[in-house]
């Protein structure tokens, strides 16, 4: 039966620890599975601009012996031009499998239900688990462990947010979340990565409060204020977000050899300052680079393994 990656609440803790395993294979051996997806083609369909996810999903099929195609607003014009569940029936019809980056989070179940083929959540609004996979690659990369590793997110309660809040209560990771009064992630997503924790040992603080939730924490994490989509509230978010800035004063409160991540793009002097993001604690940009290896896994496990 197919098998899609539209939260990562839908996998279990040891499909992520397979995950993670594959990941560390591929980034060693990159010769090995060069022929993995040889024949099969992937389409990436984007409602919005993207950097990363788009050329680490067109590089990683390259790699693995396949084909990408990428497909912009104007081209596909999802339920305007068409009904996403004819879109997703047409393409089941060509390709292997579906990336679908989206506004709201029902497309990318909308497509899901409708596709014969596996179709991965490349960002809605409600979540981006390609990016929280590769997070927490990197964190196990560089800590060598998740059990018993604090990880601080700052700032707005967003997709990516939910995303590492299911992925901490899935591995045994610690999260704080620290977002200003309002901006918390939803009661739903708290309640139910609470929940899973229960049965891992995660350990889950939600608080208005940034200094509490850095306080010792092994890595610290932000994002942007204001997501795409939401640009025309970033003057008022500015300033309701500018307590919840990395900068080296907050980190003074972390551990001495924090670790600082960020999904990116990152807007240099709001969410975190340039001092922060160039500095030796910063590994954005080992984090941008496992999105690479984390979704070549993806790949294989969703459009070879799965099928
Ligand atoms: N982090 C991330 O998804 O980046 P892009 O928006 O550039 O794809
Ligand atoms: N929260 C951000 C993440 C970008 C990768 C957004 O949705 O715009």
């Amino acid at each position: 039966m197919k098998k899609d990656l539209i939260s990562i609440k839908d996998l279990s803790s040891k499909e992520i620890g397979d995950l993670l395993d594959l990941t560390a294979k591929l980034k060693r051996n990159k010769a090995k599975f060069a022929k993995v997806l040889s024949g099969k083609t992937l389409a990436l369909i984007f409602q919005k601009p993207s950097n990363r996810t788009r050329v680490s999903f067109e590089v990683g099929m390259y790699q693995l012996g396949g084909n990408s195609l990428c497909l912009a607003p104007q081209e596909i014009n999802l339920g305007v031009r068409e009904s996403i569940k004819d879109v997703a029936r047409t393409l089941s019809r060509y390709v292997d499998g579906i990336v679908i980056r989206t506004f709201e989070h029902k497309n990318c179940l909308d497509m899901a239900a409708a596709a014969s083929v596996p179709v991965i959540n490349g960002l809605s609004d409600f979540s981006h688990p390609c990016q929280a996979l590769a997070d927490i690659f990197t964190v196990k990369e560089k800590l060598k462990k998740l059990k018993d590793v604090t990880l601080a997110y700052v700032g707005d309660g967003n997709n990516v947010c939910n995303s590492l809040l299911f992925s901490a209560a899935k591995t045994g990771m610690n999260i704080n979340v620290a977002s200003p009064k309002g901006y918390s992630p939803s009661e739903e997503v708290v309640k139910s990565s609470l929940e899973i924790a229960g049965s891992t040992g995660s350990k889950i603080m939600i608080t208005e409060d940034p200094v509490c939730a850095v306080s010792g924490a092994q890595v610290v994490y932000t994002d942007v204020w204001a997501s795409m989509g939401q640009e025309d509230e970033i003057n008022k978010r500015k300033s309701i977000f500018k307590d919840f800035q990395i900068s080296t004063k907050l980190l003074a409160n972390a551990s001495p050899d924090v670790l600082v991540m960020h999904c990116l793009p990152a807007h240099r002097g709001e969410e975190i300052t340039d001092e922060v993001m160039d500095s030796k604690n910063s590994v954005v940009f080992d984090q941008a680079e496992n999105r690479l290896h984390i979704q070549k896994a993806i790949l294989i496990k969703l459009l070879k393994e799965s099928r």
